[in-house]
């Protein structure tokens, strides 16, 4: 593992040449009082260091002479260690994770500046740490203030985001075994919460089993905080009460993805809790599933990462008219967005170290184009929203659909030649679904 982590240093030090770039690990987070949430690394820091601790700096200089890589970290200490876990301290920072120096963080202000005085440019993200953003904006006055000196130093600070994330958007073949390790254990837990839903249970208890099999699989736990909405509270695209109890006739929406090694997963499925779809429902899922499928076959090499968005809104807006649900010329409806009051949100969205992965969408006029090795959600629905106000040349909503909330969401790897769907072991067809 330590060799694709150079690897990656490697390809991105490629790309900065005579630049400097620094990374900053993760803040810790205060859950209450003086106990903290469970510590999660940066995901830029863990994909180019593999190192999971707080307080640490991570340097690549690659054309520093003898240290192109340094880590900057908290040194060993018995006693904090005792309350608070193991450290790896500096000799493990050069010896397991491969830095060419390493340094206590307590000495960065001084270590710092012999590796960007002969920079050209800073590569450093602004913005998510202000205190650490003033560091670097002082070393970074300093270096220009004695530019005279020298006739070195950086005169520019660039963001990494852009290089960085384009590597991260191709994943490797460790990063896909990863994901589909994440994919495989979120697959047994979703079909597993299929089996054991039933009219009279709450919603959070099959919140407990799915995240239960997350972590007895060896997940770190739920890649986002899980989704188990029955009936109209599917309607509510980021409900996460889970506290309500399930009804005969309700559908019950999951979107649960498990975190495993650093990756993540991200699966909805929806499904009728006494077995049996209404005849709305059922019209409804229909609709939803064609859009999913074809969807999913616009995902292959070549494609515009907008095609599968184009293909389900299209499918969704069809079926909305066939169901009286809008009224109109599907181009004109499309083109006006009128689906927009029943599908808000969008069909894709990148997957990997970050549940919403980093990666360009877009690249000014042109689309981004679908490459093998990316790997991207469909998840198309529909949400008849209760209170929903038509727009005006469109009819009243008729009550029977109301509060009807669908999505399915899979994961899908682009290959060479199509896709691969990473969750596919979910059934989603009526016939498997119903009970
Ligand atoms: N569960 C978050 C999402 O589907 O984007
Ligand atoms: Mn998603
Ligand atoms: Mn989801």
């Amino acid at each position: 593992m330590q060799t694709e982590y150079r690897q990656r240093r490697e390809q991105l030090m490629a790309k900065i040449g005579s630049g400097t770039a620094i990374f900053r690990s993760a803040p810790t987070a205060v859950m209450h009082n003086d106990v903290e949430y469970v510590y999660r690394q940066d995901s830029d820091f863990f994909y180019l260091t593999g190192f999971n601790e707080a307080q640490a700096v991570a340097v690549l200089a690659p054309h520093h002479a003898e240290h192109r890589f340094i880590l900057f970290v908290q040194p060993k200490d018995r006693e904090k260690e005792v309350w608070s876990g193991y450290r790896c301290g500096i000799e493990a920072a050069k010896e397991i994770y491969g830095a060419d120096e390493a340094y206590p963080i307590a000495e960065l202000n001084e270590k710092l500046p012999q590796y960007l005085e002969k920079s050209d440019r800073i590569y450093y993200h602004l913005g998510r740490d202000r205190t650490f953003n003033d560091t670097i904006l002082k070393h970074y006055q300093n270096l220009l203030r004695t530019y005279p000196k020298r006739g070195t130093g950086p005169i520019a600070i660039a963001d990494t985001s852009t290089i960085l994330h384009s590597q991260r958007l191709h994943k490797s073949k460790t990063e896909l075994d990863l994901m589909r390790k994440a994919a495989d254990i979120a697959v047994e837990a979703h079909n597993h919460a299929m089996q054991i839903t039933a009219p009279g249970r709450y919603e959070y208890e099959i919140q407990a089993e799915i995240e239960h099999i997350f972590r007895l699989r060896g997940g770190m736990g739920p890649a986002y905080p899980s989704i188990v909405a029955a009936g109209k509270n599917a309607c509510v695209l980021h409900y996460i009460e889970n506290n309500c109890q399930m009804q005969e006739n309700e559908l019950l929406l999951i979107d649960a993805g498990c975190a495993y090694g650093y990756y993540n997963s991200d699966i909805t499925r929806t499904f009728p809790v006494g077995g049996k779809f209404t005849a709305e429902q059922k019209a409804l899922y229909e609709i939803v599933l064609e859009s999913q499928k074809q969807a999913i076959s616009e995902v292959k090499p070549g494609n515009a990462f907008n095609a599968p968005h184009n293909k389900a809104v299209r499918i969704l807006t069809e079926g909305l008219v066939e169901l009286g649900i809008l009224k109109g010329e599907i181009d004109k409806l499309i083109e006006e967005e009128k689906y927009k009051p029943f599908y808000m949100h969008r069909t894709s969205h990148w997957l990997g170290l970050d549940v919403h992965d980093v990666g360009v969408y877009q690249h000014g006029e042109n689309p981004q184009i679908l490459q093998p090795g990316q790997v991207l959600t469909i998840e198309p629905g529909l949400y008849i929203v209760p209170d929903t106000k038509p727009a005006e040349d469109q009819p009243e909503i008729d009550p029977r659909w109301i509060g009807i909330g669908i999505r399915i969401e899979d994961d899908v790897l682009v290959t060479s030649d199509g896709n691969e769907v990473l969750t596919a072991g979910v059934p989603k067809e009526i016939n498997d679904v119903e009970r």
